[in-house]
């Protein structure tokens, strides 16, 4: 079967209660996403896959849950106050908004020289000479790009208006900052030397000027993002390491290698503080006919070098020595008792998105496949440690007292150790074909011959194999299937 396209998880995720339209009995609110009981279940086991993974298997990351809220002077530091914007353009003619770097060059010749000269002219030139067409109306009446800063605006306390400078506050754009003013804290009490990390998920915020997508590009959504600091002449080889680490985890995750593809930065995309950032990119739009466009970002590892600790301390130098930063109290460079030197260390950041990590992991596992009656039933093949529910106890007959009493009680038993659901809303067909469109790794059919043998039909979601197995063996026959 061909991969699915997003239209057909959207339709999926809100049938069956993963993501629902934020706000919609009020009209919806642009972009904005609620997870449901399936969809927080499945984001809570990514975040845990990761946790688990980085945190507690690997030995050298500590976590971390810093505010959403921090001083303003933070984000002024970090450059986000002056530099994290959009270019925005406007149409003067049907006032669509867009964004100057996403902008292509429209196709004005079938000559490939003269197509080739266009595209080199930057668009902006090309919007100031009035020869760029508005990709929704086509008028050239368009203004020149300019800055829109992403981050979203607040006050804190009781501010005596909106407009009040001295209590504005910002809701973080990425959960990367609160780790490295962090970075000493952190330090002394866990007693670290280099290299480690600090990770730390939550939730960040941009103000985007064109989300959309589903949840692929939202203004409010979550980050699972790890900081490694190390020596400056480590960092190279600890980024490919964390490269080739994050496929294979990935991977981990039922993603396929086949949707996965690296990307490397240019010099001209590079934020200012990357030395080096390679993303790793998903096929989120198999639907487009262009392969290399059915390819977007998923997540990116960046060498972001000194440059945020010595932002964001007391007395850093810049290259002609003088002080950048006149208001942190900390300094937060690295003091090596071995070589007695005090350095900046560097950062290597594998940056994720949780929410376009659910969006993969849902497209991934997403097939169909045709029963004896020729209907073709969705399955989602989830790894069982991210399945939503591990299983799903069916009564045969739901008029047959005991069968529903021995059912009931079998979920109860089972519930400590693995999500377990009880349903008798249907026929036999319809239940199992409901918890395969979840991706319910096993159904437990108690019929009427387990009242006599008491043994149960356990049914696997893929194959659709069933076997025969004991009352008394079944929670650990379930628990070794699903590690
Ligand atoms: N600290 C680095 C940083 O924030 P980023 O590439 O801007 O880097 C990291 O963000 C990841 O966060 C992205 O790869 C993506 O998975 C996710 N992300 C960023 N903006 C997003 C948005 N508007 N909606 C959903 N996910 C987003």
């Amino acid at each position: 079967m061909s991969a699915p396209n997003i239209e057909t998880i959207v339709s999926l995720a809100k049938r069956r209660g993963f993501v629902f339209p934020a706000s919609d009995i009020y009209g919806g609110l642009g972009s904005s996403w609620d997870y449901g009981s399936l969809g927080v279940e499945l984001a809570n086991n990514i975040k845990q896959s990761w946790w688990r993974w980085l945190v507690h298997e690997r030995d050298d990351i500590e976590g971390l849950d810093s505010s959403i809220i921090q001083n303003r002077l933070v984000w002024k530091y970090s450059g986000h106050e002056a530099t994290f914007s959009d270019p925005l353009v406007d149409c003067r003619k049907c006032q669509s908004r867009f964004r100057a770097d996403k902008l292509e060059h429209p196709k004005i010749s079938d000559n490939v020289e003269t197509q080739k000269a266009f595209e080199q002219t930057p668009i902006e030139e090309l919007i100031a000479i009035k020869e760029f067409p508005c990709p929704n109306c086509g008028s050239t009446d368009l203004t020149a790009p300019r800055p829109f800063n992403l981050m979203f605006r607040t006050t804190v306390g009781a501010a005596s208006s909106d407009e009040d400078e001295t209590a504005l506050a910002y809701l973080r754009p990425e959960t990367a900052q609160g780790i490295f003013i962090k970075f000493a804290n952190v330090l002394n009490t866990s007693r670290r030397k280099l290299p480690f990390g600090i990770a730390q998920i939550g939730k960040a915020f941009r103000n985007e000027v064109t989300p959309g997508n589903f949840i692929f590009r939202t203004r409010e959504f979550e980050q699972m993002e790890m900081e490694y600091f190390c020596r400056p002449e480590d960092a190279p080889r600890i980024f490919e390491e964390f490269i080739d680490g994050f496929q294979k985890w990935f991977h981990s995750l039922g993603i396929s290698a086949e949707n996965l593809k690296l990307y490397e930065q240019s010099k001209e995309e590079l934020a200012h503080y990357a030395e080096r950032t390679v993303d790793i990119l998903y096929r989120f739009f198999p639907e487009r006919e262009d392969e290399e466009k059915q390819f977007d970002e998923l997540m990116g590892i960046a060498n972001r070098k000194d440059f945020d600790l010595k932002a964001h301390s007391k007395k850093p130098e810049d290259a002609e020595g003088k002080r950048i930063n006149s208001d942190s109290t900390e300094d937060l460079s690295y003091f090596d008792e071995a070589t007695k030197q005090r350095f900046y260390p560097y950062v290597i950041e594998p940056a994720v998105g949780v929410n376009r990590t659910l969006l993969a992991i849902l497209m991934d596992a997403y097939s169909e496949k045709t029963n004896d009656k020729g209907e073709t039933r969705v399955i989602l093949k989830l790894k069982p440690e991210l399945a939503p529910i591990k299983v799903a106890v069916l009564p045969l007959a739901k008029n047959k007292p005991e069968i529903v009493a021995m059912a009931k009680d079998l979920k109860r038993k089972l519930l400590p150790a693995m999500r377990t659901v009880y349903d008798d809303t249907g026929g036999i067909g319809k239940l199992y074909a409901r918890q395969d469109e979840i991706g319910t790794p096993f159904c437990v059919t108690v019929d009427h011959e387990s009242l006599e043998d008491n043994a149960v039909t356990v049914r696997d979601r893929d194959t659709w194999e069933q076997e025969r197995v004991n009352v008394s063996e079944l929670k650990d026959y379930l628990q070794k299937r699903l590690s």
